[in-house]
């Protein structure tokens, strides 16, 4: 209840591990900052997203939050409406670290609780990944988090994590567009029962004239980044596309109209085989893996 949008989008939602619900589509935040980011996320909240992920790194915690509680306030939106997601920083990992992380990023936000607060990369080498989880899961207990997961976890520290702590991450968000649809890492986690969440959805940008997807747009009479994402959606993931422009807010959002073909889906999966495709940014078997 409570949405005064003047859109009706309804975004399709998929069900967590520990049966909340997550909206498939939200609106990332990364680099967004400052006033910016304020009329960003109250724009994006009046259009109709609810979903909204944010993270110690992204240095935007105090003003995303801020949107928020005003929006609440004004009765454009209910907090029960919303799925707030923060992620703890990897120079925070370890029970003290996790814990005063959460908190400040609760305070920050301005909020009772998150809906889903995840481990930003596993820094293997750090080997603080078991106990930063099995922290979150006390967190989650003491009711400050609705729902637990990681981001940029590789098949062998996910099965490690799960295998070690007996706890099973809500999702994975992890890079996945175009060129790089992950389809072992996806099939993984449909057997582990974890959510696909996918950053960089668009792959920044950089795909939107691809002759495959601007054909697949074509016939359907949308823009390049309608099929994206709605192909993600059908592949089952979850999708975060960030953009700081109305038009484009709303776009992003608005893939209702269209319904991707087995034989498209297919297309858009064999991007993945063309030279020069595959991960476009940080590897997390290097990345925060440094000594
Ligand atoms: N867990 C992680 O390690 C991790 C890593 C990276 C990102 N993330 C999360 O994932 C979110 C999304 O990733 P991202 O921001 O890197 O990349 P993205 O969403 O794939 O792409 C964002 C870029 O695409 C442009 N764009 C957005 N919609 C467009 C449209 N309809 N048409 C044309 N251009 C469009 C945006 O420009 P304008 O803003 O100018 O419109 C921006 O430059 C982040 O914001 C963050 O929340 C997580």
């Amino acid at each position: 209840m409570g949405a005064m949008s003047t859109y009706e989008f309804s975004t399709p939602a998929r069900t967590l591990i520990d049966g909340s619900a997550i909206p498939q589509l939200g609106l990332g935040t990364w680099k967004l900052a400052g006033e910016h980011a304020y009329r960003v996320v109250r724009e994006a909240l009046e259009i109709g997203y609810r979903h909204i992920d944010t993270a110690t790194l992204y240095d935007n915690e105090e003003v995303v939050g801020k949107a928020i509680n005003d929006a609440i306030k004004a009765g454009e939106v209910s907090r029960d409406d919303l799925f707030i997601t923060s992620k703890v920083w990897n120079d925070e990992q370890g029970t003290a670290g996790v814990n005063k992380a959460f908190n400040r990023s609760l305070d920050a936000l301005g909020l009772d609780y998150l809906d889903l607060y995840l481990i930003h990369w596993p820094c293997a080498s750090q080997g603080l990944y078991k106990e930063t989880f099995e922290a979150m899961a006390k967190i989650q207990g003491l009711g400050h988090v609705q729902s637990i997961g990681v981001a940029n976890f590789y098949p062998e520290v996910l099965r490690d994590l799960v295998s070690g702590t007996g706890i099973t991450p809500a999702v994975n968000q992890v890079e996945l567009h175009p060129g790089f649809s992950q389809p072992e890492l996806r099939a993984l986690h449909d057997e582990m029962g974890i959510i696909t969440e996918a950053w960089a959805p668009l792959a920044k940008g950089e795909l939107l004239t691809h002759p495959k997807i601007v054909a697949i747009a074509q016939a359907h009479e949308v823009p390049a980044s309608v099929i994206i994402l709605r192909w993600l959606v059908q592949l089952g993931c979850v999708a975060i596309p960030k953009s700081a422009h109305r038009d484009r807010l709303i776009s992003n959002l608005d893939i209702h109209g269209v319904t991707l073909s087995e034989a498209e889906i297919s297309t858009m999966l064999s991007i993945d085989e063309e030279p020069g495709m595959g991960r476009k940014y940080g590897d997390p078997l290097v990345f925060g893996n440094q000594s």
